[in-house]
């Protein structure tokens, strides 16, 4: 199916499927100054069609909401569409047959032709049926720098990781904090992820987050990556925040010169008005292997007992994934567009980065797509440990490490 009869068949299927105006109960943890701006992007678009965008918003971070989220819908009170991240999350809410399937919007509108890379849409699929509606891509792969935190330490703006460990020094001289983190398991387990790759490397990674390979979380090239864990835990000792975005404003004030975090952390630079290459500087990858990992987010449609509802739900369906509707969204959430057929033309320079490296190939799944909800979950726990206790040495970090992933799933 070319593109034109695709989005034509999407509209159609908007068209055919509008019936009496409905309200929709949406939930998200999109609470930030950069969230918030993005999603209202898509509560005005589907306001504009007639039905009414209900905002569920739990504040916090995804750690915070999920479990609200999936209880809410185990337990016989479901939302009529959710936010949840690429990847497994909802693996079991499907096999109980509790969520939409929405196959018939995803051909209709050509998802299998257009959604790129396809390991989103293999990631909303299970036994052939398409179960989420991918709206994003939010790499973790990525540090920003602050301009003016290395101005005020009078040393040069790092251009990747090496660089950044030793600027500490001059960073901690001036009164800055070297590394900006908030204190939630998520954000210490998916900074160690990010090093992971940068350190150890891709193909490292995928052996062990991908073929759960145990030996080599626990051999020498992954002691390399502890190692440097244990080096930013230093860097980030004096980071006492609790959420992501405020962590993020450590770095856009100027008190902290660096902070790693996903790409989400872009909406927040763009509420303060701060320009990409002029007053903070993103390198992918940490500056040392440039890949763009497919994490992010996609939205769920629980079942409801009402045709007219039912409508409404893959309506929303096909408008989050419209040509207009991602490029509205993302430009706000600072993430990539699901799909590679829009204008983006207005993109700051790390998106423009981000776009390029996703159009050279060189992707990562995100854990979330690998690793199972529990072993994620056991994984953050160790990391909450670790970066919390300067005595837990990286040796006994990685020997934990390796006993999880021994068990993974
Ligand atoms: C992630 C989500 C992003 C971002 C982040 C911080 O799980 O994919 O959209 O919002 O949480 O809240």
């Amino acid at each position: 199916m070319n593109l034109m009869k695709a989005t034509t068949a999407g509209i159609a299927f908007c068209a055919a499927g509008a019936v009496s105006a409905a309200e929709l109960e949406v939930t998200h943890w999109w609470t930030s100054g950069g969230e918030a701006a993005a999603v209202a992007e898509f509560a005005k678009a589907l306001d504009a069609t007639g039905h009414t965008w209900v905002d569920g918003a739990i504040a916090g971070s995804g750690g915070t909401a999920r479990p609200i989220i999936i209880s809410r819908i185990i337990g016989g009170d479901p939302m009529h569409a959710t936010q949840l991240n690429h990847g497994r999350q909802a693996e079991e809410l499907i096999e109980a047959g509790l969520l939409l399937d929405i196959t018939a919007v995803a051909e209709a509108g050509g998802w299998k032709d257009i959604i790129n890379p396809s390991s989103l849409l293999d990631s909303c699929t299970v036994d052939g049926k398409i179960y989420c509606a991918p709206v994003n891509i939010h790499s973790w792969q990525w540090i920003w720098l602050s301009h003016k935190a290395y101005e005020d330490a009078g040393v040069p703006v790092p251009s990747n990781w090496d660089e950044y460990v030793a600027s500490a020094g001059a960073l901690e001289a001036a009164g800055k904090i070297p590394l900006a983190m908030g204190q939630q398991a998520w954000q210490s387990s998916g900074a160690f992820g990010v090093i992971n790759v940068a350190v150890g490397g891709v193909e490292l990674w995928n052996k062990i987050n991908v073929q759960k390979d145990a030996e080599a979380a626990g051999g020498p090239e992954m002691a390399k990556v502890f190692e440097a864990a244990a080096a930013a835990r230093a860097m980030a000792a004096n980071s006492n925040v609790q959420d992501w975005n405020q962590a993020t404003n450590l770095v856009i004030t100027g008190q902290a010169g660096g902070q790693i975090m996903g790409d989400w952390a872009q909406g927040e630079f763009q509420v303060a008005e701060q320009v990409a290459g002029e007053d903070y500087t993103c390198l992918p990858g940490l500056g040392v292997n440039e890949v763009i990992s497919t994490g992010g987010d996609a939205f769920y449609f629980p079942k409801q007992d009402d045709a007219d509802i039912e409508a409404a739900q893959k309506e929303l369906a096909a408008l989050l994934v419209s040509p207009e509707v991602q490029v509205s969204f993302n430009l706000k959430k600072g993430s990539l567009p699901v799909r590679g057929d829009i204008d983006l033309s207005s993109a700051n320079d790390c998106m423009k980065k981000g776009l390029e490296i996703l159009a050279a190939g060189n992707i990562l799944l995100s854990g979330d797509q690998v690793l199972s909800a529990d072993t994620s979950g056991q994984i953050e726990d160790l990391m909450v440990e670790f970066w919390n206790d300067a005595s837990y040495s990286a040796a006994d970090a990685q020997a934990k490490y390796a006993e999880i992933i021994g068990d993974a799933d």
